[in-house]
């Protein structure tokens, strides 16, 4: 394996795995990333122009697709339309992104014979009560709620099925709740990290009690590339490192940290359809493939994010204002 196609590689998760790939590999990394709001080229600055090639595009346009495809040894697929509010809003770019768009992949990689592995996330199994001990595993049953994880859920099929099939050399992993830098600030932590360093008081949905379980980007990047090169094909994995938390407390551990009254928040109107719990049982990724988060300490990882936040405000200042706009048309 020599050079690698990275979907989505300007969005969160994307950049930061391409930031590792650089670090820790040779190889050549093409990413295909269409710059919706959420992509954002500067989080991918500064990489070694033989070694990295940025194309403007979208996963849906079936003969771009074909013609990167046919020149890489493994794609990884992170492009996606991401955000659960803005799916109850608007979901029809989920539909095409999510669904078409891993389609179109997928056709063009059983043609070429190229590995293939497709990131997804533990939303496709729906919730779990908080008070139950049962976590997600990979034999969970597919119970999506949102249109976010109803088209996760489908793309996650739609690769089975190919595996089964049409012979795709795929493999599948399902990660928890991830934090780190280059989040965009519609999302939880850097969406309260950033009202707090701008004087507005943070926002629970409800009462706060939902429960997320955290990993660290960076965890979630090394267990993607342990998966490529280890994984068995057909298999899914679950992606967590036991970080399960209730949202009022990730609030409260942030308003500590930068200096605030930790009863400092409001509770706001709740999201519709809101997930009680998320909780992950990564045994299988641990066991078959040995991988470890080294992220273990939340509050550590949560100090570095603050940092980062308050280090690179112009990385997130040109989005803050029309995304507090929009939760603003929404209640949140
Ligand atoms: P993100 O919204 O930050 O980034 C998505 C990227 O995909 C952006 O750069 C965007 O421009 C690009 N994109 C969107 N539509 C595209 C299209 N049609 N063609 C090409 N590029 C397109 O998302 P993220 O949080 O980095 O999530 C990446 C992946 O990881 C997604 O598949 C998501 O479902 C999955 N995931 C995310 C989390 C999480 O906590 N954020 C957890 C588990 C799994
Ligand atoms: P989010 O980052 O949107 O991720 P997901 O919906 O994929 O879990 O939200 C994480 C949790 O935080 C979720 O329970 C919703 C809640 N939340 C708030 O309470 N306030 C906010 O301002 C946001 C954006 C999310």
């Amino acid at each position: 394996m020599q050079r690698i196609l990275v979907t989505g590689g300007a969005g969160f998760i994307g950049c930061n795995f391409v930031h590792y790939i650089m670090g820790h590999t040779p190889l050549h990394v093409t990413v295909l990333d269409k710059l919706t709001y959420a992509g954002n080229l500067n989080s991918l600055s500064g990489l070694p122009a033989e070694r990295f090639e940025f194309v403007h595009g979208d996963i849906c346009d079936a003969t771009l697709v074909e013609s990167l495809i046919a020149r890489t040894d493994a794609v990884v697929h992170f492009a996606a339309e991401s955000h659960n509010d803005n799916s109850l809003k608007e979901p029809r770019p989920f539909v095409d992104t999510n669904l078409v768009g891993t389609f179109t992949l997928i056709e063009a990689a059983r043609r070429h014979g190229t590995r293939f592995h497709h990131i997804s996330t533990d939303e496709v199994y729906g919730d779990l009560a908080l008070d139950e001990p049962r976590r997600f595993t990979e034999e969970s049953v597919y119970r999506p709620t949102s249109p976010y994880s109803a088209t996760k859920a489908g793309s996650d099929m739609l690769v089975r099925a190919w595996v089964r099939s049409f012979g795709l050399r795929a493999t599948i992993s399902n990660c928890s709740n991830n934090y780190g830098p280059y989040q965009h600030v519609e999302k939880f932590i850097p969406r309260q990290i950033t009202n707090i360093l701008d004087g507005i008081r943070p926002r629970l949905y409800g009462q706060g009690s939902n429960v997320r379980d955290w990993i660290h980007v960076e965890d979630h990047s090394a267990a993607i590339l342990a998966i490529l090169e280890h994984g068995e094909i057909g298999e899914t994995y679950l992606i967590g490192a036991d970080g399960e938390l209730p949202n009022r407390i990730v609030v409260e551990k942030l308003l500590l940290q930068m200096g605030q009254p930790t009863d400092a928040y409001d509770l706001v109107t709740d999201r519709p359809g809101h997930d009680l719990r998320y909780a992950i049982d990564s045994s299988k990724l641990r066991r078959d493939i040995g991988w470890q988060p080294r992220f273990v300490d939340f509050d550590a990882g949560l100090a570095a994010t603050v940092s980062w936040y308050k280090d690179n405000e112009d990385w997130w200042r040109p989005q803050k204002a029309v995304t507090e706009s929009d939760y603003a048309g929404q209640g949140h």
